[in-house]
């Protein structure tokens, strides 16, 4: 039985943590409340050896980004130590296991950037991107300049960011911020599907790639090869990479048990 909360709603497919954005009236703005109820469901899902893959998704958008009733009233100093979606950036450098998000409608502001803070983005059709903190007298405060700077370059990040534009689903894929577009009716289907697959795999070896990829944006190629080499010789002593070089010789699919 999954817990109830008020502004999402969560859900279990088989190995797969689902968490769904649910204050639809706001078109999924992030309230303090809702982030912290997101962050204790992830944290939740991270914990759960049963949940190997996570998808992050919105009723009717994904969101419209943080809620600017809420933001308008925190001072400087609260928005710097209390701000939710500081606590949940924070948090999301830390989850091991893989987050999809999967995005129909909008995904702006703060919304876009928890898009962007997951691992890989699957859109339907009629999903929108965009920074347009801009155009309230702000800027991009949850990783925006940050993590959308190294996905699609200093040129078009410059562009999204200092104009405000809307990004349509195809552009963004074009862009490289989008894996796949997908009809809306087909969002959850692709996105699980994707999920899956990463699930049937070693889950060690799903943990330290996920983990070595990220080390390649903090890092500088010379300390990150390092690191990646440390990685692969530490998952040769593991089980399941025994037992994936056995299945693969003995000419049968493998059976990894996270070991
Ligand atoms: N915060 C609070 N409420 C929001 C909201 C937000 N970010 N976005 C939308 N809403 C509310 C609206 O106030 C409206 O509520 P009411 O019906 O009570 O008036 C309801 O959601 C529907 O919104 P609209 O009528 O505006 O819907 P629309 O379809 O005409 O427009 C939109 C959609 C273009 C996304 C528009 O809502 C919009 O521009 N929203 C704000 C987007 C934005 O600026 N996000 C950045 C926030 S700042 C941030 O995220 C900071 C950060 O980086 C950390």
């Amino acid at each position: 039985m999954e817990k109830k909360y008020e502004n999402i709603m969560v859900e279990r497919v088989e190995e797969v943590g689902i968490v769904k954005i649910n204050r639809p009236a706001q078109l999924n703005a992030l309230n303090k409340k809702t982030v912290e109820e997101i962050i204790d469901a992830i944290e939740g899902f991270e914990k759960d050896p049963g949940i190997k893959v996570m998808i992050i998704t919105g009723s009717n958008h994904f969101s419209a980004g943080a809620d600017i009733k809420e933001m308008s009233t925190l001072s400087p100093i609260e928005a710097l130590e209390k701000s939710p979606l500081a606590v949940w950036e924070k948090m999301m450098e830390n989850i091991k296991k893989p987050v999809i998000a999967a995005i129909q409608g909008y995904a702006v502001g703060g919304g876009c950037e928890l898009a962007l803070s997951c691992d890989m983005i699957i859109a339907s059709e009629d999903a929108m991107f965009g920074q347009p903190e801009i155009n309230l007298g702000l800027m991009p405060g949850a990783g925006g300049t940050q993590r959308l700077a190294r996905l699609i370059g200093k040129q078009k990040a410059m562009e999204v960011c200092l104009t405000g534009r809307f990004i349509p689903a195809k552009e963004a894929y074009e862009l490289g911020i989008v894996n796949k577009v997908v009809p809306k009716e087909l969002l959850m289907q692709e996105a699980l599907k994707l999920a899956k697959e990463i699930a049937s795999k070693a889950p060690i070896a799903v943990e330290f790639i996920k983990d070595s990829i990220r080390k390649a944006f903090e890092t500088n190629l010379k300390e990150g090869l390092e690191y990646e080499r440390r990685l692969f010789y530490l998952l040769l002593s593991t089980e399941d990479a025994k037992e994936g070089m056995k299945a693969f010789i003995e000419k049968r699919k493998p059976v990894f048990k996270g070991r």
